[in-house]
């Protein structure tokens, strides 16, 4: 409530860390993040911005000497998790026009500048040699040419095995292709880069904070549109690892371009991947905007990200998945098509992905229904929330502890 008043200075007491009993350092960085998330604003395109709406300074105060040293710590490491989470939601409010798969790769690049982290980027012609014919079907409707973005963050060069994969869905803007999108809403498909944007902000908040892990973010960036050399439903493609895949809704491409992702982080020999996904509608009538649905192969993985996710007050669900599914999204003429039906929609989706990453312990992060918001409401504003930053980067602070 501090947003658009004519307030400069704000000092705040380490509320719940006195009388209140809670741990001071946790409550000071719960304070920091509250303010730099609520206090977020997109307004880069306004060309009159509003008011008095700026915060100079906001200090948090506190008077037991003994406290700060943890005080400043905590401080710290919550302006690195919130303000990664205000990067991920500027990514994902730019337009689809500004926001493409080569931008999103300059950003990306920018990141890697910044931090020290060392960037690949994964073009068109490099995607033709990998035979990624999922990711390149999805982008050939498109003049934006796709990128595979890589990010690498060697925080424990000693220990190889220390690693995971974070990978994003990339997709631009998704009219749907072929099998177009009704125009009511389409503009908030903008959005259907969320996922990618998490990972980005959140491979930028690993490599600020060091950990000592070694963490590579992989996103598939691609933009799902309808011209002239699109792909057509009942259309073949074939993946980086062979599978051959009947399209049967050009709508449904999150889950071809994470195939081929998927692929590529298990060639570079991770041992556990999660991906973040705007894939699929399905998941607001499951579990509504308040839970992300995880789906996966392992449950160690599974309860670490959800209770990573629990303790940053990101709230993720698990999901079932089982080979009773399996049937609705064989192909008669392919090895899978790339719909389920309307049943379980969410869940054919999820296992979809999985059919890529086998016996590789994997979490799939459903953020359809979670990645904006319609209102301004606690800690988000309205438009992109940057769900599952704080929960990427809480998973890698666990696993590197
Ligand atoms: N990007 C959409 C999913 C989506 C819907 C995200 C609403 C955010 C808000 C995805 O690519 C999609 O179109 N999914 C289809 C899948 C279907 C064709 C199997 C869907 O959910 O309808
Ligand atoms: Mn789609
Ligand atoms: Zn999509």
């Amino acid at each position: 409530y501090l947003a658009n008043r004519s307030i400069k200075n704000v000092a705040s007491v380490v509320h719940g860390g006195g009388i209140g009993g809670l741990n001071p350092s946790d409550c000071a960085k719960a304070i920091t993040e509250g303010a730099i998330l609520g206090l977020y604003k997109f307004d880069n395109y306004k060309s009159k911005k509003p008011q008095g709406s700026n915060i100079d300074k906001f200090s948090i105060v506190e008077v037991d000497k003994t406290k700060i040293t943890d005080i400043k710590k905590s401080v710290n490491e919550g302006m690195v998790f919130a303000e990664a989470t205000n990067l991920c939601r500027d990514l994902a409010n730019e337009p689809g026009n500004i926001m493409t798969p080569t931008e999103l790769s300059e950003v990306a690049l920018n990141v890697g500048n910044s931090t020290g982290m060392e960037i690949g980027v994964i073009d068109k012609t490099k995607m033709e040699e990998l035979g990624m014919g999922a990711l390149l079907g999805v982008a050939q409707g498109s003049v934006q040419s796709p990128k595979l973005i890589v990010m690498k963050h060697k925080g424990d060069q000693a220990n190889q095995e220390n690693n995971i994969g974070l990978i994003g869905k990339g997709i631009t803007f998704d009219s749907g292709g072929i099998s177009i999108k009704p125009s009511l809403k389409m503009g908030d498909m903008k959005g259907d880069m969320a996922g990618a944007a998490a990972v980005i902000a959140a491979m930028k908040a690993i490599s600020t904070l060091d950990l000592k892990i070694n963490v590579i973010g992989i996103i598939a960036a691609a933009e799902n549109m309808p011209g002239g050399n699109a792909q057509r439903p009942g259309d073949i493609v074939r993946t980086m690892d062979g599978t051959t895949i009947e399209i049967e809704n050009t709508d449904a491409e999150g889950r071809l371009v994470l195939a081929d992702a998927v692929t590529y982080a298990k060639s570079l020999g991770l041992n556990k991947i999660v991906d973040v996904a705007t894939l699929t509608g399905a998941i607001a009538i499951a579990l509504g905007n308040i839970y992300v649905g995880a789906f996966g192969n392992n449950d160690e993985l599974m309860n670490m990200v959800v209770s990573a996710g629990g303790s940053v007050g990101e709230n993720i669900w698990p999901m079932p998945i089982s080979d009773k599914y399996t049937d609705q999204y064989s192909s008669t003429v392919a090895d899978f098509k790339n719909t389920g039906g309307r049943l379980a929609g969410s869940i054919t989706g999820a296992q979809f992905i999985g059919e890529f990453s086998k016996d590789l312990p994997w979490v799939h992060l459903d953020i359809a229904a979670t990645s904006r918001s319609e209102s301004n409401s606690g800690w988000n504003v309205k438009g992109a929330t940057g769900i599952t930053v704080r929960t990427l980067i809480q998973l890698a602070k666990g696993l590197s502890e």
